[in-house]
């Protein structure tokens, strides 16, 4: 390797679908049926009526150079989502919010606005283990040494806290939290954030909460970061951070369209980032952006066909619970990689296998490993033939 080409991309694999792509680069799907793509977590719903509108009416803002925070109106309408959505008694649009094109390079990008790579000792980064894998990319290139929080069956799928050392604690960066979690469905209550906030108190570290399936649930509302935080008198949101899109809540994944919000010092800090990073959204989807925080009926509209394909997968499927939150199932199965493929043949069904979703810990176990996740993102007719068909996979 060229001594000058950064070599800690050497140490992250391939992303997951592409690993599914090259696991089924042999195999053909059943050719009797229509294909069903369960894979990617991408919702396929009709798009919102205003999308296309509010476009038309702010085209000429493509011949604009967007601001990196956000151009009025977003930020303030992100705020007021905010104080709307979490009742939060106050954030400040123009110090506490940043605009994001969608949350995963935001995710991504923020480990580098907060892990020291010149520490002397590797700083950690801890993620529940499995992840969206953004969480583990970001922590290796930006020098930080992921640290693994398993979340298992046993535990309802919380990332398991009380194992950690306090040596580790205190050499930790910052946590990624996912709630509701992708792949889980697990939901992160008021003890669980409390804790977190405690032990970021005594160890001096931050939290990033992943909230990007907030709005898509089984039956409570999810609690939200922020709004844990300020209820334990923490105004400003000290040491928290949450991240929250369009892609899931209004089934607008294309538009790239996310939030940044809580503590103003790590706003600042991560805008000054994003200022030499150039990540501002294009004033027209800014303005779709606005519009889509704004507006709770179309949100109502796709939680209910989250929540009746949920219901619909497992009423066919007969066992199991359904997830606190996410549309996704993660299904336990024998192998994992083994039966994704066997779906695909004999079903003509994409899935993706769990160990995809997870990372080796230091005894080489993929807490992944074991499971499939199953995105119903089709609406409820393909949801139950779904559980139909998996049910007649044979591995
Ligand atoms: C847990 C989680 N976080 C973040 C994202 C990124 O979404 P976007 O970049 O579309 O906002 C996804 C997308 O699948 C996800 O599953």
């Amino acid at each position: 390797m060229d001594k000058l080409i950064q070599p800690r991309l050497e140490k992250l694999g391939a992303y997951p679908f592409e690993r599914l792509k090259k696991l089924f680069s042999g195999a053909i799907a059943n050719p009797t049926l229509s294909h069903i793509d369960a894979g990617a977590g991408e919702p396929r719903l009709p798009l919102p009526e205003f999308v296309q509108d509010t476009l038309n009416a702010n085209i000429s803002g493509f011949s604009k150079y967007p601001a990196t925070r956000g151009n009025a109106p977003l930020p303030q309408a992100i705020a007021d989502w905010l104080k709307r959505r979490y009742g939060l008694a106050d954030i400040d649009p123009s110090t506490q919010v940043l605009t994001a094109n969608g949350t995963r390079e935001a995710l991504f990008a923020i480990a580098h606005a907060l892990v020291n790579p010149d520490a002397k000792k590797k700083p950690y980064v801890m993620m529940p283990n499995p992840m969206y894998q953004i969480y583990y990319g970001a922590a290796v290139t930006a020098g930080a040494e992921p640290y693994l929080l398993p979340c298992v069956a046993k535990h309802d799928f919380a990332p398991v806290l009380d194992e950690v050392s306090t040596e580790t604690w205190q050499n930790t960066a910052f946590v990624y939290v996912c709630s509701p979690s992708n792949p889980t469905g697990w939901v992160a209550n008021r003890d669980y954030y409390t804790r977190l906030l405690e032990l970021a108190d005594k160890h001096d570290f931050y939290i990033v909460a992943d909230e990007c399936y907030s709005e898509i649930y089984w039956q409570d509302k999810p609690l939200g970061l922020l709004e844990v935080a300020q209820g334990l008198g923490r105004v400003d949101c000290e040491r928290c951070l949450m991240m929250n899109s369009l892609s899931k809540r209004s089934a607008l994944p294309g538009l790239r369209s996310g939030l940044i919000a809580g503590d103003a010092n790590l706003i600042a800090r991560f805008s000054k980032l994003r200022s030499y990073t150039g990540a501002a959204t294009p004033l027209p989807l800014q303005y779709v952006a606005a519009e889509a925080w704004s507006d709770e009926v179309h949100v109502a509209r796709h939680l209910q066909v989250y929540r009746d394909s949920l219901k619909a997968f497992f009423d066919v499927w007969g066992q199991g619970d359904i997830p606190a939150g996410s549309f996704f199932v993660w299904l336990p199965v024998e192998n994992d990689e083994a039966f994704a493929t066997a779906a695909y043949e004999q079903q003509a069904v994409t899935l993706l296998p769990g160990s995809y979703l997870g990372a080796e810990d230091s005894d080489g176990y993929n807490a992944g490993s074991g499971f499939v996740r199953v995105a119903l993102v089709d609406g409820v007719e393909k949801a139950a033939e779904l559980a139909a068909r998996l049910k007649k996979v044979r591995v």
